[in-house]
């Protein structure tokens, strides 16, 4: 027999214990590694130990014949090879463990170069198997990979082509208003100046709410977790919604139900998820023109283990349609005054806090958002849910 390189580990089954002293020493010889056994049932046990690659196994044995083998080893590791020894007259029993996946046969009397001969034959398959299923992870990865990288240029792309746009209009907003300040400047005519300054105002923080949503969405951050006062929280909030209400004609409604509790949440995430609702409930009613006295109501309430927010308008409402795309990156019916990324942040802000975002609304009449809270998401994520 021809030694090898890589040794390789044989179980060898045969009840006749010449048959196993020869074919041991000459394995052997060759560089297997090997275990013996003299019928089915230790064959079994000695491979449940070690998981040989390769078996050779007599096909007429007492306690546990070959077949019956062949058959329990191929259940367990359909991945090692078995080779059955057969005698003169055994024709019906090797074709039925061909049924069972037999990978080669030999004859009795057994000649060691024709044994060496089917083991190389059955080393290659493995090698080959190994092989294949190294290429085939490997080509698994690759396709991942790519396919995670097509995903980030694509939504790149999207980005900024959403970005670009968004800026241009917003540019031309603020040039507007740059130019309105500049010829009340020049002619000292005060109403333009005002409404020059307050266009330049509007466009700023647009713009820089814009940035704001880029920044956060193209980078992961990890939450900041704190102890918050809720009642401190929501009206600090609520003092930013009433401003930013004055002089809009829109009602500022507060309903807060309390119990006033502490609760563990990152406050800066939770601020810009509000907001960003808040500025969609302002746009709503700016944009639904046949009534006037438009509202917006932030209510809060809290139990032993949730917070819920709600933020509710007056205003457009949406129709099935815009309600199943609402959360989706980049989706807005704002034309260039909407990048579509406030709701996406809003709901990656939630869910990381392990709550639930929920929305209901009728066309024309108005929405509610609904977002529910763990009131300490900080525990949860410690605890991996
Ligand atoms: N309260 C609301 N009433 C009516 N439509 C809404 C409301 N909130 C969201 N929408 C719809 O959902 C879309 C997506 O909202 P989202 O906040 O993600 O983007 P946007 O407001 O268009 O742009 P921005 O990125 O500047 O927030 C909006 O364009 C609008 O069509
Ligand atoms: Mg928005």
């Amino acid at each position: 027999m021809s030694p090898m390189t890589n040794s390789f580990h044989v179980l060898l089954v045969d009840d006749e214990r010449d048959i196993r002293d020869v074919l041991q020493v000459a394995l052997s010889d060759s560089g297997y590694t090997v275990s013996l056994a003299e019928n089915g049932q230790q064959a079994l046990a000695l491979f449940r130990e070690s998981s040989p690659p390769i078996v050779i196994t007599d096909i007429k044995m007492p306690v546990m014949d070959g077949i019956e083998l062949l058959q329990r080893i191929k259940r367990e590791n359909p991945e090692t090879e078995v080779i059955m020894i057969t005698g003169h007259g055994d024709m019906d029993l090797a074709i039925k463990s061909l049924k069972y996946k037999a990978g080669d046969f030999i004859t009795k009397p057994i000649n060691v170069d024709a044994l060496d001969i089917t083991l190389q034959r059955t080393r290659e398959r493995i090698v080959m198997r190994r092989k294949l299923q190294e290429y085939t992870t490997h080509l698994e990865a690759l396709v991942r990979e790519k396919s995670q990288l097509q995903d980030h240029l694509s939504s790149l792309g999207l980005m900024i082509g959403s970005i670009s746009h968004g800026i241009k209009g917003l540019l031309t907003g603020l040039d507007g208003g740059i130019y309105l300040l500049g010829k009340g400047l020049k002619t000292g005519d005060e109403v333009q100046m005002e409404e020059g300054w307050q266009t330049v105002r509007l466009m700023a923080e647009r713009i820089r709410k814009m940035v704001m949503d880029i920044l956060f969405y193209a980078k992961k951050r990890d939450l900041q977790w704190e102890k918050v006062d809720l009642r401190h929280f929501v009206e600090e909030i609520g003092r930013i919604m009433e401003n930013r209400l004055k002089d809009t004609g829109i009602m500022y409604v507060r309903e807060f139900g309390g119990p006033w509790v502490d609760c563990t949440i990152d406050p800066g995430s939770v601020h810009i998820a509000l907001i960003n609702l808040f500025d969609n409930a302002i746009d709503a009613c700016q944009r639904q023109t046949d009534r006037s006295d438009h509202r917006i109501t932030f209510g809060v309430k809290s139990d032993a283990t949730h917070i819920t927010f709600t933020i509710s308008d007056t205003g457009t409402g949406m129709d099935a349609e815009t309600q199943d795309k609402l959360f989706t990156l980049f989706f807005s019916s704002k034309g260039r005054k909407g990048t579509g990324l406030g709701l996406y942040i809003t709901q990656k802000i939630i869910s990381q806090h392990g709550g639930t975002i929920t929305v209901a609304s009728t066309p024309g009449r108005g929405s509610r958002f609904t977002l529910v809270l763990p009131r300490s998401a900080a525990d949860l994520e410690k605890a991996g849910a």
